[in-house]
């Protein structure tokens, strides 16, 4: 494995388990773009600890990859000392699963599990739309649920949970997330109505520098983000779908042996 100066990996390999699917690939974290063609698995249907462990040692397994390879992984829920606390959008048996471990005894290797929404704001911070942004970056994924990572002068703060800020009355995920949208048939301009209530609200209590948008519907940023009203600036994700799997293997790769996740 090589190493930089620093005595870091240069390489890691990221998953992004998520609701509908589980994808992986190896790493260069020197660009922080995959070095190789990421494989998809769907999300086992119940997604149990087991059943989705197994899925992610298969998909590890269709890799040659260095025993000694360091391994991220991201999680749809805060992750504490690797332990997963909630699970809004996954099969309820996660709560209190050490999400590190298990993994880690599926695969045979040492694994380090990490929020979904942190791995992706500090893969932006690192690679992305928010490279070089020094002070307060707040990244929100919009998908199935909410997500958030805040990342303080390029320090990441693990397991914000400002998808479920609680906004007249409701989770912020019921109405402002992207499966809000669809379930809900909003044009873009109902939608952007709640994301403008949401995204004040979130610049009031945080103040950030920056704003980056995550999510598959981050492509479609020009339906949505010229409706909004907002004293901070907002951008689309640079590393779109990647950012994840990247942002997980990054700090896999930092936080070297041992350590298992963040909180
Ligand atoms: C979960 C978060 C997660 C987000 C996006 C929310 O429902 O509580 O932990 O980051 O969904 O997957």
């Amino acid at each position: 494995m090589k190493a930089n100066h620093a005595g870091q990996p240069t390489g890691a390999f990221g998953i992004d388990i998520g609701g509908s699917g589980i994808k992986g690939a190896p790493v260069d974290l020197i660009i922080g773009e995959l070095s190789a063609e990421r494989v998809r698995v769907p999300t086992p249907d119940p997604s149990t600890p087991k059943a989705v462990a197994k899925a992610v040692a298969e998909l590890v397994d269709s890799f040659d990859l260095p025993r000694n390879l360091p391994i991220g992984v991201t999680f749809p829920a805060p992750i504490v000392h690797g332990v997963a606390k909630t699970a809004a959008n996954v099969d309820e048996s996660w709560i209190g699963t050490d999400v590190s471990a298990l993994i880690g005894k599926h695969t045979g290797r040492s694994v380090f599990a990490v929020n979904d929404a942190d791995a992706a704001g500090y893969a932006e911070v690192l690679y992305g739309a928010a490279r070089g942004v020094r002070g307060t970056v707040l990244l929100i994924t919009l998908g199935t649920g909410i997500g958030s990572g805040l990342i303080v002068d390029g320090v990441l703060v693990p397991n914000t949970e400002f998808g479920h800020l609680q906004i007249d009355g409701k989770d912020a995920e019921e109405r402002a997330s992207d499966a809000a949208r669809e379930r809900h048939s909003m044009s873009w301009a109902e939608w952007a109505k709640h994301l403008q209530r949401y995204f004040r609200t979130l610049e009031d209590l945080i103040w950030p520098d920056l704003i980056v948008i995550g999510g598959g519907v981050s492509k479609k940023h020009d339906n949505y983000l010229p409706l909004l009203r907002l004293r901070t600036p907002i951008v689309p994700a640079g590393l779109f779908n990647n950012a994840g799997i990247v942002g997980a293997a990054a700090l896999a790769a930092r936080a070297g042996k041992g350590a298992r996740s963040l909180g």
